[in-house]
């Protein structure tokens, strides 16, 4: 599995906690940024990665900016990204079994590096459950496909 992760300036601590994990884990990634050593925009880091997701070059993208949700609504205006915000375990696990999320958002503002790097390590080892969850999912992508 191939993982894009990018961070604003508020991010840059559990990026890196995120990295190290990846590296454990023996999965191959690729860092967007940011390069920061002032403030830059999270819509910056947040689009290209969602893009590259959607697009197929990634199979899945790490986003953190101090709370992750500029983040998450960034990437979830990206046609076929489903961007899942979580602070907590239960939610890494089932975002990823019944959302089939492809991005993961973390707020670096709200949790510390530990527990970013469980629930980044829950939701990329957790399968979709897909079964019932696929005809709520279809209705997400049947959206897209009308606008
Ligand atoms: C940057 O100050 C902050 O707004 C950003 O990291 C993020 O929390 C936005 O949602």
């Amino acid at each position: 599995m191939k993982i894009a992760i990018a961070s604003d300036h508020g991010g840059v601590n559990i990026r890196e906690e995120i990295k190290s994990l990846l590296d454990e884990l023996g999965m191959e990634y690729a860092d967007f940024g940011c390069e920061c050593e002032g403030s830059v925009d999270y819509p910056d880091y947040a689009l290209p990665v969602a893009e590259k997701v959607a697009k197929g070059e990634f199979d899945r993208g790490i986003l953190i900016c101090g709370t992750g949700i500029g983040m998450s609504i960034a990437a979830n205006k990206v046609r076929g990204i489903r961007c899942a915000l979580v602070h907590d375990l239960f939610s890494a696990k089932a975002t990823r079994q019944h959302n089939d999320s492809n991005i993961l958002a973390m707020g670096e503002r709200v949790i510390g590096p530990g527990l970013a790097r469980e629930i980044a390590k829950v939701w990329l080892t957790t399968e979709y459950e897909a079964g019932r969850h696929e005809n709520r999912v279809g209705k997400i992508k049947a959206y897209e496909q009308q606008q």
